[in-house]
């Protein structure tokens, strides 16, 4: 049970404002909601504005290595040198790779390749070449907030199929993220994500989702894309999630390898494609916090 807070009480978002002008209005909606049998959010999950100011920080770092990835990707490269670029530059900025040693991931980020899914190890014996397409997921802590973002990168000259797998699954992001507005329901993304993807002919990763981010690397909610408009958890106002789908051009299957419980594989060995930003629910729809 939650504590009563009076009207003229602190609000319990921390804003420093009276309850009755900040949060008041906001629980007794969420209440109704919830009333309706639908999964709301916790308030441990909704931030303020120094919170956000944080994440916003942290988001710059993960744009600014994303983006320099971007400028120096290139055949020939292994994908050992990207994790080195990745722990440097994160570090010079004063942030830290989100993803080392976290659960004894042993990197600073994942690198995919075609028919990898996601949590690829860099490695120096993966050397990019012509054809490949390669996600490549960093992820940033920086005074303690969460940023998490990954793009897709096509190395050389790039098949026709493949190409429309990775533009097809950005497409899948920005279409979801058009659905994600204060009092709708997480399935309205999904389901725009989903859609969009079985349109293309291709299927979408259902064990692994995206997820609630900020506060901690991984929070609630759980983000699936086999979802359903009007299903899932209600959006409100200072939430922060990712959209991540994983796109397969073929069967839906996955596995993890045996060897190091990390990476993720399509079970037909056809490739598969992923993009990821961060999203914040405003008051009036949406602000994408990194890409
Ligand atoms: N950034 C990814 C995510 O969306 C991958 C997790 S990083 C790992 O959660 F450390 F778990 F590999
Ligand atoms: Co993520």
């Amino acid at each position: 049970m939650l504590a009563k807070i009076g009207r003229n009480d602190p609000c319990w978002c921390g804003s420093g404002k009276k309850y009755k002008i900040c949060h008041q209005t906001f629980d007794e909606r969420i209440a109704r909601i919830a009333s309706q049998g639908h999964k709301v959010p916790s308030r441990k999950i909704i931030k303020n504005a120094a919170q956000l100011a944080g994440i916003r920080e942290s988001c710059k770092i993960n744009i600014a290595v994303l983006d320099y990835i971007e400028a120096h990707i290139h055949e020939g490269m292994n994908t050992a040198e990207i994790d080195q670029i990745v722990y440097d530059m994160t570090r010079r900025m004063g942030g830290i790779p989100a993803p080392l040693h976290y659960q004894g991931y042993p990197y600073s980020v994942c690198t995919s390749v075609n028919d990898q899914v996601c949590h690829g190890f860099p490695s120096k014996d993966v050397v990019l070449k012509s054809g490949d397409i390669v996600n490549v997921d960093v992820s940033t802590i920086l005074n303690g907030y969460f940023s998490d973002s990954s793009r897709m990168f096509c190395i050389g000259e790039v098949s026709p199929e493949k190409k429309r797998l990775v533009e097809v699954t950005k497409e899948c992001v920005e279409l979801g993220l058009k659905e994600v507005k204060p009092w709708g329901f997480l399935g309205d993304m999904g389901q725009a994500v989903h859609d969009h993807a079985f349109a293309n002919g291709y299927t979408v990763v259902r064990e692994i989702g995206g997820h609630g981010v900020g506060l901690e690397f991984h929070e609630d909610p759980w983000v699936s894309y086999n979802s359903r408009r009007g299903q899932e958890m209600l959006m409100v106002p200072g939430m922060t999630f990712t959209i991540e789908p994983m796109v397969n051009m073929g069967k839906v299957d996955i596995y993890v390898d045996d060897k190091n419980k990390w990476e993720v594989y399509t079970a037909d060995g056809l490739p598969s494609a992923q993009w990821e930003i961060m999203v914040l629910v405003t008051e009036d729809g949406h602000e994408v916090l990194c890409w």
